[in-house]
């Protein structure tokens, strides 16, 4: 990763073979809304100042004014910036180890129960230090980017005391990213029970926590929160001004639904284990549904109904849940073609769902997500000569280059 140069002048991407982009009448995009993709061949994207000021087609394109830098488009497809609203991308170690158990046969929930999974990721996360998770975030940051990921939310959730949550939120905020308070993730070992840790978290973390980070998740599961321990969390953590989110329904259906529908949470994240009521009952609500098929694959769980969600008309949403226990994976792209294979989606709706819908769930509705006029210029040029290679090459290596608010800044 380079570091942007002062000054986001004026760049024309000349000469695409193609571009697209999520259009729909405003986000976050439902039901058949969610397909409805412009694709525009031989066309260009003008940025200025760091926003787009024009997309369209070569032959429209005007004579420009004063100077621009021009970028040769040619064999090159581009998309909007990519951005993956669920990350827990602020921690230190790894659980390769693990990996190897459960490729043995262990599975998550057990490593979990024995002190494992989250905790021994918490215990690495302490000993790191202010400067650790820094380097760490800023590392994980770059994989990301070359991965096409132009805006990116992260959770904290691997401190679980005061000292190491806070730094965990400043890391993520100072490299760029949109911080999640994630205080009920685990119980840390030094309290006895779930009730205890909370009331501590809420009194001792939440009030620093809530200056930094824009939303609150909690892990709503067996062997982790229960929904009324998740009620209390989330409306002390509303109350400070986080919008709330929720993990639910990952391994068992525990609740999370409807308490996220009755605290009009902006999202439910996972719903590996979700059935039809739940289905209908996001599909009634403004909660988003976040899918995260790489954490079904990596865990080897059954895949979300993401089919039945976008044709019920809830708002879906695709992110990585990149972290090193359940889901070892960055890459959007990735998450794209498993969207396409495995969870029935066609490319235009995985392209809105990790675009449009998950600048939504960020609050960044209007700004991101979109090649538009007004949009920041955040742009992937993709090395194919179709945009849907984008989930097409599985693993390939499909991003070329990518521009982040009007500047080049990573280029294979
Ligand atoms: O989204 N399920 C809870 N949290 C993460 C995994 C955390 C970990 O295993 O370190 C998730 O899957
Ligand atoms: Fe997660």
């Amino acid at each position: 990763v380079t570091d942007p140069p002062a000054g986001a002048g004026r760049l024309l991407i000349r000469d695409l073979d193609q571009l697209a982009t999520p259009v729909g009448g405003g986000a976050p995009l439902r039901g058949g809304e969610l397909g409805a993709v412009d694709v525009v061949d031989a066309s260009y994207v003008l940025c200025n100042d760091g926003r787009i000021e024009a997309v369209g087609r070569m032959r429209d394109l005007d004579r420009l004014e004063g100077d621009a830098e021009e970028l040769d488009g040619r064999g090159l497809c581009a998309i909007p910036g990519l951005v993956d609203c669920h990350t827990h991308a602020c921690f230190a170690g790894d659980r390769v180890e693990e990996f190897s158990l459960r490729a043995a046969g262990a599975s998550y929930e057990e490593l979990h129960a024995a002190g494992g999974g989250i905790l021994a990721t918490v215990n690495a996360t302490r000993a790191a230090g202010a400067d650790g998770l820094r380097d760490a975030v800023r590392r994980h940051r770059g994989w990301m980017l070359r991965a096409g990921t132009t805006t990116f939310e992260a959770k904290s959730g691997y401190g679980l005391d005061r000292d190491t949550e806070l730094a965990s939120l400043r890391a993520i905020r100072d490299e760029g990213g949109i911080a999640t308070w994630l205080g009920a993730h685990a119980v840390p070992p030094e309290f006895d029970d779930a009730d205890a840790y909370l009331d501590f978290a809420l009194t001792e973390v939440l009030p620093e926590a809530a200056k930094i980070a824009e939303a609150a998740d909690v892990f709503l599961e067996r062997g982790a929160f229960d929904a009324e321990q998740a009620r209390r969390y989330l409306l002390a953590c509303r109350d400070a001004g986080l919008r709330p989110r929720l993990h639910g329904d990952q391994f068992t259906e525990s609740g999370a639904i409807p308490l996220a529908v009755e605290l009009g949470a902006r999202s439910v994240d996972h719903l590996e284990a979700t059935r039809d009521g739940g289905v209908s009952a996001l599909a009634a609500s403004d909660v988003a549904a976040v899918l995260l098929p790489a954490s079904a694959l990596f865990l080897d769980r059954s895949m979300p109904p993401a089919r039945a969600l976008v044709d019920a008309g809830a708002v879906v949403v695709l992110a990585t849940d990149f972290n090193p226990g359940s889901a070892f994976c960055e890459s959007l792209p990735l998450v794209c073609a498993l969207a396409c294979t495995q969870l029935h989606l066609s490319p235009a709706e995985a392209l809105s769902a990790s675009t449009v819908n998950a600048a939504h769930v960020l609050g960044r509705s209007g700004r991101k997500g979109q090649l538009a006029p007004g949009y920041d210029a955040d742009v992937v040029l993709l090395d194919a000569p179709d945009w849907r290679y984008l989930a097409y090459h599985l693993g390939g290596d499909v991003v070329a280059e990518v521009i982040q608010d009007g500047r080049r800044v990573w280029r294979r």
